[in-house]
């Protein structure tokens, strides 16, 4: 794992963001795999900030998000379909229908998680898949326990992570306890894959991954058996590891 650490959220954001406009450079017609969560907005305002500015272009790009509610139109405010053209989709010139999410409400959930699975193969796997980390080390919505191998799927919302993301619902409104989410073993065929993880609520979470042992406890340590990983964080977020001194003389950013 390649562990980048940056003085704050904004230069962590602005660092993962220069990472994807670079996979994107090197393979204008790239697969990205997106996420949604708080940590990912000040990322991709960057990319629409590094778009305006004629650094990159999106026009061949393909995409196919982590995750979507079960049961949430795409027009739902709540949604990640309507989260990803609020905050990306609709300010850069990515091609219509080139951004792929699961489809929340579609009658058979379970057929859609395949369906949605064989797209991903179809379309010959993530070239560079964008990951945020929850405080239980979900990446996706693969909670703990999780198997390492799983594919796109239905998963069972914790309660922690209902409570995490009851932020982006009207008060009253709580998120929905089931959600489509990609595998970690879907997760793990990209072929570079880039956690951001920014704040000191993370750090635990940040430790386990980086240091602890590969355990479906703490779903993000399988990516230390991945060859091509990179950690971007900021010092809140990275202020639990042991090794801290090490990661920032390798990479002193
Ligand atoms: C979102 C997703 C989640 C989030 C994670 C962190 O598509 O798959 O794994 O990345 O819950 O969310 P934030 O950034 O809101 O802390």
């Amino acid at each position: 794992m390649k562990i980048l650490i940056l003085d704050d959220a904004k230069a962590a954001s602005a660092r993962a963001a220069g990472l994807i406009a670079a996979q994107v450079a090197a393979r204008p017609a790239s697969v990205l795999g997106l996420a949604t969560g708080g940590t990912m907005e000040a990322v991709y305002a960057r990319l629409i900030a590094l778009y305006r500015a004629g650094e990159v272009s999106f026009a061949g790009v393909s995409s196919f998000n982590l995750d979507e509610y079960v049961g949430l139109a795409g027009d739902h405010p709540c949604s990640y379909r309507h989260y990803m053209r609020e905050l990306l989709f609709d300010h850069i010139d990515m091609a219509p229908g080139a951004g792929h999410l699961p489809a929340g409400e579609a009658p058979d959930p379970e057929g859609e998680a395949l369906r949605y699975e064989e797209a991903i193969v179809a379309a010959g796997d993530i070239d560079l898949q964008l990951l945020g980390l929850g405080l239980n080390g979900h990446i996706g919505f693969n909670e703990p326990t999780s198997s390492l191998a799983s594919i796109t799927r239905l998963k069972t919302l914790t309660r922690e992570t209902r409570e995490a993301n009851a932020r982006f619902f009207p008060a009253g409104e709580t998120p929905p306890r089931l959600a489509i989410t990609m595998g970690i073993g879907t997760i793990m065929r990209a072929r570079q894959v880039l956690l951001v993880a920014t704040g000191a609520a993370k750090s635990e979470a940040v430790r386990q991954v980086i240091e602890g042992p590969v355990s479906a406890r703490w779903p993000g340590s399988v990516l230390q058996m991945h060859r091509n990983a990179t950690l971007v964080l900021d010092r809140d977020a990275a202020s639990g590891l042991e090794l801290l001194d090490y990661y920032l003389d390798i990479h002193p950013e």
